[in-house]
């Protein structure tokens, strides 16, 4: 298995585009299935989780033609051959259960291998079930799977208990091609969620609210096929503002909604880092002088990001002063933690508290990646860390971050992967 071996890096400098979004795009392709004609996504990043994506898409009809040199997807559905999304793939990537809305609104059936534990929690899928039944799907489980069935679904209102970002877009999925009008109360407002909108609506779609804590749908009769370009992905974006940070360095990042990173750059500046820019471009100075501590707890959109969580924690760590992280969307989202401290790190957990005492030495060790974010967040802090760092299980990290080394090396970083 791959390894990465980070050196540290001294002040990363240069310029950095940042590629579309993983969170985005897997929905949107999700989404394609609602039509039988051809869909055209651009700005589609290359990764791993993608590609499971594209071979679910495969294993249930679709056609897919991949140009990720030219970041390009097609796909198209002429007809669903199965309608299942069956274990291996929903153990490698939790999103594939975003099928089943699409599944269940264009054939009236859907069975979905559970998704089960994972590394962040118990991540259940109540809430997705919970909207499929107030659409009119009667709901079985057995046998590792869940089932879907409905002879039409009908416009309901529907509030969900938590702003889940799965569920919004799940229900949305089904609710698009259901009889009638469907309120979605308290509905997650991430800007993924905008995104699908967007794709829904060119696709013949009528949903209203997108953005907001309630959306609306009217059903349609049937969806045509759209193009659509994905938006810029806002936890790369956040990635690359810490590896300036972590770095003490300045750097220029493109492709970037910048109202999509608020919570970050806020962050970001209350320690004292610079972050300014206009339009897609911003540029992140952590090199003018002395960084202070802050406290952090992660929201649903738009409070921080829980997949921002780890690598500012990175950061925090390398600041003088103690901070307080607080997650409060995940349960069990703390594995980096340990690794840290084996580099040199002083973060202690109560609970859902992080407490951090920063401005600690770090030294690189061989550490591992538990996870994307996780992942990601160790590879920051071996920019930042004395001598040499080996992080093992970086499949993690390029399930979701395109290029991922290369885009660092550009910045100055030494960094290197093995085949173990
Ligand atoms: C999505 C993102 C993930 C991000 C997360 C929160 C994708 C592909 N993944 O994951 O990167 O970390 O949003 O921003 O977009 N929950 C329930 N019942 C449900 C669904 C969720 O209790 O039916 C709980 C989860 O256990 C979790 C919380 O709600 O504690 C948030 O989960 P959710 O917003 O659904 O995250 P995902 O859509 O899985």
């Amino acid at each position: 298995m791959a390894k990465f071996i980070i050196k540290q890096s001294g002040a990363l400098s240069g310029e950095v585009e940042v590629s579309g979004s993983k969170n985005a795009v897997l929905p949107i392709m999700a989404a394609a299935l609602l039509t039988e004609d051809g869909c055209e996504l651009n700005d589609v990043p290359a990764l791993r989780d993608v590609d499971v994506m594209c071979g679910l898409l495969r294993s249930i009809g679709s056609e897919v033609g991949e140009d990720y040199g030219g970041n390009r997807l097609l796909l198209q559905t002429r007809d669903i051959g199965s309608v299942e999304a069956p274990y291996e793939l929903v153990k490698k990537m939790r999103a594939s259960i975003l099928v089943m809305g699409p599944l269940l609104a264009r054939t009236g059936k859907a069975r979905i291998s559970l998704p089960g534990g994972c590394a962040i929690g118990a991540r259940p899928i109540n809430l997705h079930l919970k909207g499929f039944r107030a659409l009119g799907a009667a709901i079985e489980e057995g046998n590792g799977f869940v089932e879907a069935t409905a002879d039409r679904l009908h416009g309901s209102n529907i509030y969900l208990d938590f702003p889940s970002v799965g569920a919004t877009e799940n229900i949305m999925m089904a609710a698009v091609l259901a009889e009638g009008v469907t309120i979605l109360e308290n509905v997650a407002e991430e800007p993924e969620i905008v995104d699908l909108a967007n794709f829904l609506n060119k696709m013949g779609a009528r949903i209203k609210g997108a953005g907001t804590d309630t959306i609306k749908i009217e059903g349609v009769g049937s969806l045509k096929g759209a193009r659509h370009s994905v938006i810029p992905d806002r936890i790369e974006t956040g990635t690359f503002m810490i590896a300036a940070a972590i770095t003490r360095g300045s750097v220029v990042i493109r492709n970037v909604v910048p109202d999509h990173v608020k919570p970050v750059a806020a962050k970001l500046r209350e320690c004292g880092v610079s972050i300014d820019g206009g339009g897609d471009s911003m540029r992140v100075d952590a090199s003018g002088g002395r960084l202070v501590s802050t406290d952090v707890k992660t929201l649903p959109y738009p409070g921080f990001p829980t997949d921002m969580q780890s690598q500012f924690m990175a950061f925090l760590a390398t600041v003088e002063g103690p901070s307080v992280v607080i997650e409060t969307v995940f349960e069990n989202r703390y594995m980096h933690i340990g690794e840290l401290n084996r580099m040199g790190a002083s973060i202690k957990i109560e609970g859902s508290i992080a407490m951090i005492e920063g401005g600690r030495l770090m030294r690189g060790a061989q550490v591992l990646a538990t996870d994307l974010r996780a992942g990601a967040a160790l590879a920051l802090a071996g920019l930042a860390a004395e001598g040499s760092t080996e992080i093992s299980e970086i499949y993690h990290i390029e399930r979701g971050y395109s290029d991922f080394m290369g885009k660092l090396r550009g910045l100055g970083a030494n960094i290197s992967r093995i085949e173990d």
